[in-house]
C-alpha cells in the first residue's frame, strides 16, 4: 500500500485498513511498541508488534534512530493520548542505527549538547517543532507580501557595496593566494580580489531594493545576509536571513503600519498552522520554568505572549521620549539608568531596550526619530537637524527585531550626509542616480528572520532556530 505521512494518518478514521508508514524509531518498548516519527508532526505513531511471531534478529534491529518501513492495519488505539495505532504485518529495516553509538538516547538532552550534534538534532521533538514553525513563518512572509502586490526581488549575495557602511562585511576573493597580485608597495592587492574588483558578502539588500522600488513601487527581499562582527551572543549570527521590504511613496508612519501588520500576520499564521508545535514549545518552557526561582519565571506562557502581541497595538514613541522615561526610571534598587546613559545622543544598550519593553510598557515598542549620529547615512533627516526618520521595533525577550527608516530622497541632503560620514559617493553613483532621476519619498525596513523565529518558538539562543548556524569558529556543516 501507498506510504502515508504520520500527520495525515493520525487524522484518519481507523477501520482496519492497510497502511504503510516510513520513519525513524524514537523508542521501542517491551519488544512490542514502536514509537515512529517521520517529521510531519511532533506526534509519533504507535506501532504494535506481534513479537511472538516476529523473527528475533529483526526485533534486535529495531533500535532508536533506525529507519523503518512498516505496513500494517490501522486500528483504534489501545493506549491513551492517541487515536490510532498500526498493527504491524511487515516491518522492514531500511537503515540500521547502532544503539551503542547513536548519540540521541530516548531521554531529554540539553540544548548545548544538541548544538554539538547539530547534524542529528532535527530528530528531536524540540527541533522538529522549531523547524516546522520556521518553515511556516517563511511561507507566511511570502503570502503577506504577495497578497499586497509586492514583488519578490532577488538581490545579490556578492557585492562591492557595504550597505550599512559599518565595515562588517566578509571579503569575497578568488585570488591565488600563492601568487597574489601586489600593490606597488608589495602588499597583497585585495582591491583585485573578485576578478579585479574588491567585493564582499552582502550585509543587506536594501540599497539594491531601493532601486527596485523606484520602478516596481513595492518590493521585498528575503535571503541570507552576512555580518563579520565577532559577536558571541544569543542574538547574533554571522549568517542570518533578512526580510527587507522597500516601498515607494511611503513615509515613516506607513512604514511602521506595514511592519506591525507583517509581524502580526506571520505570528497569527504560525499560531493557526503550527498550533501543535507551539503548544509543545509552550509546554517545554513551562517545564523549564518549574526549575527556576519564582522571580525568574515567565509572567505569561509562550502561547499567551504570542496572543498578547496580536491583541495589542505596539507602543510608538520617539527616541527622545524613551530617554526621558529611562532617565526617571530605577530598574532595580541599586542603580538608576542616568548613570548608564551618557544622555541624549547615546545608543540604547540592550538593558535599556529590555526595560522599556519588558518593564515599562510590557509590550512591543516602536522607537522612532533617533539621533542621526547613531544611524545610517541613508535615513531621512528630520527638520530639527538632529534626528532622522528611523524606526526600530523592540520585542520582549528579543530586543531589536526590526530596523528601518524613511529614506533620504533629497539628493543634496544625502550627498552632504555621505560626505560628513565618509561614505564614498563615487562607489555609490548608481544609488545616487535614483535621486537624480525621479526620486521620490520612500521607506523600508529589515526584519531579522531568526529573531522572529526566536520570538515565536520562545527559544533562548539564536543558534537553535537556524538549521545550520554560522558563528565564530562554527562552519563545519
Ligand atoms: O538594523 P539592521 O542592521 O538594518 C539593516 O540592515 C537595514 N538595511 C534594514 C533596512 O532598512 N532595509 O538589521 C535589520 C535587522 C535587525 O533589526 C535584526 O533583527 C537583524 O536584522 N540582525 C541580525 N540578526 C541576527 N544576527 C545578526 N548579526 C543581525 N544583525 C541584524
Ligand atoms: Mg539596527
Amino acid at each position: 500500500s501507498q506510504r502515508i505521512k504520520i500527520k495525515a494518518l493520525l487524522q484518519t478514521e481507523p477501520a482496519g485498513q492497510e497502511v504503510n508508514v516510513k520513519g525513524w524509531v524514537r523508542t521501542f518498548r517491551n519488544n512490542q511498541f514502536i514509537a515512529l516519527n517521520d517529521g510531519s508532526t511532533n506526534s509519533n505513531i504507535q506501532i504494535v508488534v506481534d513479537f511472538q511471531n516476529t523473527d528475533e534478529a529483526l526485533l534486535k534491529r529495531i533500535t532508536t534512530g533506525a529507519a523503518l518501513s512498516v505496513t500494517g492495519t490501522l486500528v483504534a488505539s489501545l493506549g491513551k493520548g492517541q487515536a490510532v495505532d498500526i498493527k504491524a504485518t511487515t516491518i522492514e529495516v531500511l537503515g540500521d542505527s547502532d544503539p551503542e553509538k547513536y548519540p540521541l538516547q530516548p531521554k531529554k538532552h540539553s540544548l548545548e549538547f544538541l548544538r554539538e550534534i547539530a547534524h542529528l538534532r532535527f530528530r528531536t521533538n524540540t527541533f522538529g517543532a522549531i523547524f516546522r514553525v520556521r518553515n511556516s513563518l517563511s511561507f507566511a512572509v511570502h503570502t503577506f507580501f504577495q497578497e499586497r502586490g509586492f514583488v519578490y526581488l532577488h538581490t545579490p549575495v556578492i557585492t562591492a557595496s557595504d550597505a550599512e557602511g559599518a565595515g562588517e562585511a566578509f571579503k569575497v576573493t578568488n585570488l591565488d593566494l600563492n601568487n597574489p597580485p601586489r600593490t606597488e608597495s608589495g602588499e597583497i592587492d585585495f582591491k583585485q580580489d573578485f576578478f579585479g574588483r574588491a567585493t564582499n558578502l552582502t550585509v543587506s539588500g536594501q540599497l539594491e531594493g531601493e532601486l527596485g522600488a523606484m520602478a516596481l513601487s513595492d518590493i521585498y527581499t528575503f535571503g541570507p545576509t552576512f555580518r563579520a562582527e565577532n559577536s558571541n551572543t544569543t542574538r547574533h549570527l554571522a549568517e542570518f536571513w533578512m526580510i527587507e521590504p522597500e516601498m515607494a511613496f511611503y513615509d515613516l508612519a506607513d512604514n511602521m503600519d506595514l511592519a506591525e501588520a507583517l509581524l502580526k500576520y506571520v505570528i497569527s499564521y504560525a499560531l493557526e498552522h503550527n498550533r501543535e508545535d507551539i503548544e509543545f514549545l509552550t509546554q517545554r518552557l513551562t517545564e523549564e520554568d518549574k526549575s527556576k526561582p519564582q522571580q525568574e519565571r515567565q509572567e505569561m506562557t509562550l502561547l499567551e505572549k504570542l496572543q498578547f502581541c496580536l491583541d495589542n497595538d505596539f507602543e510608538r514613541l520617539t527616541y527622545t521620549q524613551a530617554i526621558d522615561i529611562l532617565k526617571d526610571s530605577t530598574p532595580n534598587k541599586k542603580k538608576k539608568f542616568q548613570y548608564l546613559i551618557e544622555g541624549w545622543g547615546a545608543d540604547l544598550q540592550s538593558e535599556h531596550e529590555r526595560y522599556l519593553v519588558e518593564k515599562h510598557f510590557k509590550k512591543p515598542v516602536i522607537l522612532t526619530d533617533y539621533p542621526k549620529e547613531i544611524k545610517s547615512f541613508y535615513m531621512r533627516q528630520n527638520d530639527d537637524g538632529k534626528t532622522v526618520a528611523a524606526m526600530d521595533i523592540l520585542f520582549p525577550g528579543i530586543g531589536e527585531i526590526v530596523g528601518g527608516s524613511q529614506r533620504e530622497e533629497r539628493l543634496e541632503r544625502l550627498e552632504q550626509r555621505m560626505d560628513e560620514m565618509g561614505i564614498p559617493k563615487d562607489e555609490l553613483w548608481w544609488y545616487l542616480d535614483t535621486r537624480r532621476f525621479g526620486g521620490c519619498p520612500h521607506a523600508g525596513f529589515g526584519l531579522g528572520f531568526e529573531r522572529l523565529v526566536l520570538f515565536v518558538t520562545g527559544m533562548g539562543n539564536i543558534r537553535d532556530v537556524i538549521p545550520f548556524p554560522r558563528f565564530p569558529k562554527n562552519a563545519e556543516f
